[in-house]
């Protein structure tokens, strides 16, 4: 085989590009991510998808319409809640997630909502026969009077179709089967999902269509050529949790026309995923009762907010010094805590075992759940159990100060609506917040404080 000169190795995590092969991207420190990909040239007089961008003209401000109120519904209401309040046209979304946890599924049943109100939406698949898609709308029980399926993976014979049959809603799955011929590198490549998204960009703007990607998960947990994607697309939506749970968290990790880190919350049922209105109830419907080291904290995501059952065991460790392992929480914020709990309350835990665990699989990142983690390990490490009635939030420091959260008072609202008694919270956010019926808010100011509270 001839030596070919124009190529070039390119990491397909992060898009890096280098002359020759490397072990390790400088970019983004992945081992082992560069691939060695045609260069892409764009050839000359090449039409794309068939559409000339307008041409470039300044716009005044006050000209500009809108967009707000032109949101579609798709109908599936906690898909719109994560959209931020709707599919706004003409915008690129990517959805991606695990295999098997529910990307086909949703869209499809998006899909069928959508065309319920007379808009033709277009399903491409690449990964599944008309057939396949059909038996699992059966499953879904949909109708989609106005669906048109399209098992096709080559970008030029989709745009074609598109042309043909002019959807109101595009449905890609998967970015990474969709492959265009323009690009001598294979399906999959960065190169290409590259090529094949920013083609979708320019049709969606040009249309006006909301265009969703369906997009696999590599196994480090990222979508396959992330940062090459996401500044692409208007939305990344993200399957979150674990596939042995039933219910299903989808975030958006960027919104371009919404709220960031807003989460929409679905239960798989054998019906199909169905919305989750009240989460709060759901991720507590096992609590066990009077349990050493369980403590309920008050978290936002996104505008919304969400009780969630912090879980911690504190055991002797067989080794020397004791491991601490996480689920759904930092671990170096538990680390943090944990030596600000020696330093300040004089707890020694430097010989035990520390596992933290988000009961439901939900992923908390704020550091309102500070108190939360600090005060279960109290629990824990003491073998008394917190009041059950009993919620918590707030930012903690090294010196063991309890700081203030955001939105504190729609956490302690939503504890009440839950029927909790008492909410202990940051002190600096308890103004206003006295005459909240049936629940005691306590506002302290330091760890002590809290602790002491609480036992
Ligand atoms: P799917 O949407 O095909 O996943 P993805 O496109 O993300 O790979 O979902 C497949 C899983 O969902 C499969 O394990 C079966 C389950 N499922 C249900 O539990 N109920 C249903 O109604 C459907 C359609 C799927
Ligand atoms: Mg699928």
């Amino acid at each position: 085989m001839p030596k070919q000169s124009n190529t070039i190795f390119i990491c397909q995590s992060c898009a890096y590009e280098s002359r020759k092969w490397l072990g390790k991207c400088p970019e983004c420190g992945e081992w082992n991510s560069l691939v060695e990909e045609r260069v892409v040239t764009t050839k000359k007089g090449r039409s794309g998808n068939g559409f000339r961008l307008r041409e470039a003209k300044a716009v005044a401000y006050v000209e500009i319409e809108s967009q707000d109120d032109t949101r579609i519904a798709s109908g599936v209401t906690e898909f719109d809640r994560v959209l931020g309040g709707g599919i706004v046209p003409g915008t690129l979304v990517l959805l991606g997630g695990d295999p098997g946890i529910g990307k086909s599924t949703l869209l499809l049943q998006g899909a069928d909502k959508l065309s319920a109100s007379g808009a033709t939406v277009l399903y491409i698949s690449g990964e599944e026969s008309e057939r396949q898609i059909k038996l699992r709308g059966e499953r879904l029980r949909i109708a989609a009077p106005n669906l048109l399926l399209l098992p096709e993976t080559n970008l030029e014979n989709i745009l074609r179709e598109v042309e043909r049959t002019t959807p109101a809603a595009i449905i890609v799955d998967s970015i990474q089967t969709t492959f265009s011929t323009e690009i001598e590198s294979a399906p999959g490549s960065v190169s290409q999902i590259r090529e094949v998204a920013a083609q979708f960009l320019l049709l969606a703007k040009n249309r006006g269509v909301p265009i969703f990607l369906i997009g696999h998960v590599t196994k480090e947990g990222s979508i396959a050529g992330p940062r090459a994607l996401e500044h692409i697309v208007d939305t990344v939506l993200y399957f979150e949790g674990e596939r042995h749970h039933n219910h299903r968290i989808v975030r958006a990790t960027k919104n371009r026309f919404g709220a960031a880190n807003e989460v929409g919350v679905f239960e798989m049922t054998n019906a199909g995923l169905m919305p989750v209105a009240n989460p709060s109830q759901m991720f507590l419907a096992e609590r066990p009762a009077d349990a050493a080291g369980s403590v309920v904290t008050a978290c936002m995501e996104g505008t919304r907010p969400m009780l969630v059952e912090i879980q911690e065991l504190v055991s002797s460790s067989k080794y020397g010094t004791g491991r601490r392992m996480t689920q759904g929480v930092d671990q170096n914020r538990v680390a943090l805590m944990i030596a600000m709990l020696e330093k300040r309350a004089g707890m020694q835990l430097l010989g035990d075992d520390v596992f933290v665990n988000i009961a439901g699989g939900l992923d908390v990142d704020e550091p309102a759940v500070d108190l939360g983690l600090v005060t279960a390990i109290a629990s824990s490490f003491r073998n008394q159990p917190i009041d059950a009635h009993t919620a918590v939030f707030g930012e903690v420091g090294l010196t063991g100060e309890v700081r203030g959260a955001t939105q504190a008072p729609v956490r302690a609202r939503e504890a009440q609506a839950l029927g909790f008694k008492k909410i202990v919270m940051p002190a600096s956010n308890t103004s206003g917040l006295e005459k909240l019926l049936g629940l005691r808010v306590l506002g302290v100011r330091s760890v002590d404080e809290a602790l002491s509270e609480l036992f």
